[in-house]
C-alpha cells in the first residue's frame, strides 16, 4: 500500500510516520515496506506498507471477531506504550486489519503516533481509551461516542454501561468474555507496574531524527523587496517577452543562488522545459475505463484529466491492474530501508 502526500503542509507528519513505522517490527503491526524516492533528485515521494487484503475492521464487518484478536491488540499496545514509549493515538477499527492467512490482527496508520509525554502527545488520545472504544464499536456498532472532540469522549461512561451486541456482529465468545479481558487489562495498565508517563521511562524508547533539510538546489528566487519570495527552481535567464512578463519583472527582482527549496510549482519547471517527476494517482472518483486509452493510464498524461469524471460502478480487477501498472511506471524507484 502506497502512502504519500502532495501537500507540503503534511511533510512533517509523513516524515514522522515513516520514521516511526519503519522502526516497528511486531507480528501485530502491518510491516513497513519501502521508502519511495524520485529518480530526479532522490526526494522522498512516500512509502509503502505490506498490503493486507480483506478490508479494515471498519470496512469489513462480516468476520467473526475473535477474543484472541483483542488479546493481540492489547499486546501490541503494551509493546508500543510500555516498551517503546510510544502512543499510537488513533486506535480505531479503521486502522486495524486482519491478516486472515496468518489469523492475526494488525495495527497500522502511525501518522498520529507520538512519544508519550512529549509535545506531540495528547493524554485525551491515549491508547487504553482507544482500545476500549474500538471494542465497544466493534461489538455495538455505535460510533456516536467518538464523534466529539477527543477531550469530550467519555470513556468511563462507556466502561460503566452494558454493551448491547449489534444483531449483525459475530463474536467467537460471549460479550462478557471480551469485557472481562478488557477490564482486567485496563486495571493492570492503570494500576499495575510498569507505568510509562514519559517515553524515556520505557526500556527501548523509540527515537528518530527531525525532518532533514532538503539538498541544495540551484534556484532563482523572485523577491518583491519585502518578505515575499518565491522559488523558481532551475535557470531563469529568459528575457520578458510580453507585457505581463514585463509587469512581473517590474514588480519582482530576481536573484539566483544555491539554496534549500522546499517546494516549487511543477508548471514553472515544465515551462522551462525541465524534467519533472511525472506521476499521478488513480482518480478519487473511479474513471470510466472504456473512455481511456491504455497509454493515458500508463503515462498519466494530460488526458488523464478525463479520469476525474463521476464513476459509480464497482472497480473491476483488470481495471485495478491497469491502474497499478500505470502507477508502477510513474513511481520511479523504490529503495529498501
Ligand atoms: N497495508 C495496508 N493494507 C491494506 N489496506 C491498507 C493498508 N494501509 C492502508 N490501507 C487502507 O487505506 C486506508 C487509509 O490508510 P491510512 O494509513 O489509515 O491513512 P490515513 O492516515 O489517511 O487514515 C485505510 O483505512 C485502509 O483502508
Ligand atoms: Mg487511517
Amino acid at each position: 500500500m502506497f502512502k504519500y502526500s502532495f501537500l507540503i503542509q503534511y511533510l512533517t507528519i509523513h516524515w514522522h510516520e515513516m520514521c516511526i513505522w519503519s522502526r516497528l517490527k511486531h507480528p501485530n503491526i502491518v510491516p513497513f515496506d519501502k521508502i519511495v524516492v524520485d529518480e530526479i533528485e532522490g526526494r522522498i515521494v512516500g512509502f509503502t506498507s505490506k498490503y493486507i487484503p480483506g478490508g479494515t475492521l471498519n470496512e469489513n464487518k462480516t468476520r467473526v471477531f475473535k477474543l484472541q484478536w483483542l488479546h493481540e491488540l492489547m499486546r501490541v499496545i503494551d509493546e508500543l506504550n510500555l516498551n517503546l514509549g510510544m502512543s499510537h493515538q488513533d486506535v480505531a477499527p479503521r486502522n486495524i486489519v486482519i491478516d486472515e492467512a496468518a489469523d492475526r490482527l494488525m495495527l497500522f496508520d502511525f501518522d498520529f503516533a507520538a512519544r508519550i509525554g512529549q509535545y506531540e502527545y495528547s493524554e485525551s488520545r491515549n491508547d487504553i481509551k482507544g482500545v476500549i472504544f474500538t471494542m465497544y464499536e466493534i461489538i455495538t456498532r455505535d460510533e456516536s461516542r467518538r464523534q466529539v472532540r477527543h477531550e469530550e469522549q467519555d470513556v468511563s461512561a462507556v466502561e460503566h454501561m452494558s454493551w448491547e451486541k449489534h444483531p449483525d456482529t459475530q463474536l467467537d465468545h460471549p460479550v462478557s468474555a471480551f469485557r472481562d479481558a478488557l477490564d482486567a487489562w485496563c486495571k493492570r495498565r492503570r494500576e499495575g507496574r510498569p507505568q510509562v508517563t514519559i517515553n524515556t521511562q520505557a526500556p527501548n524508547c523509540l527515537d528518530w531524527p527531525p525532518v532533514p533539510d532538503p539538498p541544495l538546489t540551484k534556484a532563482t528566487m523572485r523577491q518583491d523587496g519585502g518578505n515575499n519570495c518565491e522559488p523558481i527552481k532551475g535557470d531563469d535567464d529568459d528575457e520578458p517577452t510580453d507585457k505581463n512578463q514585463m509587469q512581473e519583472r517590474f514588480n519582482w527582482f530576481r536573484e539566483r543562488e544555491m539554496r534549500i527549496v522546499y517546494g516549487w510549482r511543477r508548471t514553472e519547471l515544465l515551462k522551462r522545459g525541465e524534467t519533472v517527476l511525472n506521476w499521478w494517482r488513480p482518480a478519487q472518483k473511479w474513471p470510466d475505463m472504456d473512455d481511456m486509452a491504455d497509454d493515458d493510464i500508463a503515462k498519466g498524461n494530460g488526458e488523464s484529466e478525463r479520469a476525474r469524471g463521476s464513476y459509480q460502478r464497482p472497480f473491476q480487477e483488470d481495471e485495478q491492474q491497469k491502474l497499478v501498472s500505470g502507477l508502477r511506471k510513474c513511481v520511479s524507484k523504490c529503495v529498501m530501508m
